[in-house]
C-alpha cells in the first residue's frame, strides 16, 4: 500500500516556480470575473518565478503545503501592517490550488500559520479577504475569524470591499 505523505513546511528556493504556478491557477480561479480582467493578468503575471524566488528569501515566512512532492497550496505570514488594528500578526495570503480546496489543506495550512505567529509571541493576527470571495469568508468565519475591520481596494476603477478577520 502507498503512503501519501502531506506535509506543511517553510518553501525553499525550489519551490518559486511551483509556488507561482499554485498562484495563478488559484488567483484565476478565485478572482476571474469578480476582479477586472487586466488588472488580474497583471498581477498575476508579476509574480513569476523571480518575484517568488525573493519572497521565500524576504521577510515574510511562505509556507507550503507539500502534497507528495506537489505544491498544493500557499501562505504568506508576517507582523501586520495595518497600524490602526489591534493585532501584531498577518496571515497575508492563504490559496490552494482548485483541485486541492475543500479537503482539509486549507485547514491545515492555516493552522500552521496561527502557530508560527504564536510561536514568534504575536498578539493576535488579521487576514483580509474580499468581501465578495465567498469561500474564503465562510472559511475565515467557521476558523473562529470576526470580520471586524473593512476597507476598499481599487482594481483599474473597480471598487470592491474587503473584510479584516481578526483572530485573538
Ligand atoms: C479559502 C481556502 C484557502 C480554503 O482552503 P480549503 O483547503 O479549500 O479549505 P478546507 O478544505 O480546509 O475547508 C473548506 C471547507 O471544506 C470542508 N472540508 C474540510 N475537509 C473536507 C473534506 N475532507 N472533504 C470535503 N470537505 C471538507 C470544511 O468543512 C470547510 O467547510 P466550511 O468552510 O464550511 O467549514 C481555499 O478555498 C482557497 O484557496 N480559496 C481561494 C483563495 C482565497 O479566496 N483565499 C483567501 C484570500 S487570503
Amino acid at each position: 500500500m502507498k503512503t501519501l505523505s502531506i506535509d506543511v513546511r517553510p518553501a525553499d528556493s525550489q519551490d518559486a516556480l511551483a509556488i507561482s504556478e499554485t498562484h495563478r491557477l488559484a488567483w484565476q480561479n478565485a478572482y476571474a470575473g469578480l476582479i477586472p480582467h487586466r488588472a488580474l493578468t497583471a498581477m498575476i503575471e508579476r509574480r513569476g518565478r523571480g518575484w517568488w524566488s525573493k519572497a521565500i528569501r524576504g521577510p515574510a515566512t511562505v509556507l507550503v503545503a507539500d502534497v507528495a512532492g506537489t505544491i498544493a497550496g500557499y501562505a504568506t505570514v508576517g507582523l501586520n501592517r495595518a497600524n490602526a488594528l489591534p493585532v501584531e500578526g498577518e496571515v497575508y495570503e492563504l490559496y490552494m490550488r482548485p483541485e486541492y480546496q475543500g479537503i482539509g489543506l486549507g485547514h491545515m495550512l492555516f493552522g500552521e500559520a496561527r502557530r508560527l505567529l504564536k510561536s514568534l509571541k504575536c498578539n493576535g493576527m488579521v487576514v483580509w479577504c474580499l468581501e465578495d470571495s465567498e469561500n474564503a469568508t465562510r472559511f475565515f468565519r467557521s476558523n473562529g475569524g470576526v470580520d471586524a475591520v473593512e476597507g476598499i481596494e481599487d482594481f483599474d476603477h473597480v471598487r470592491l470591499k474587503k473584510l479584516g478577520f481578526i483572530f485573538k
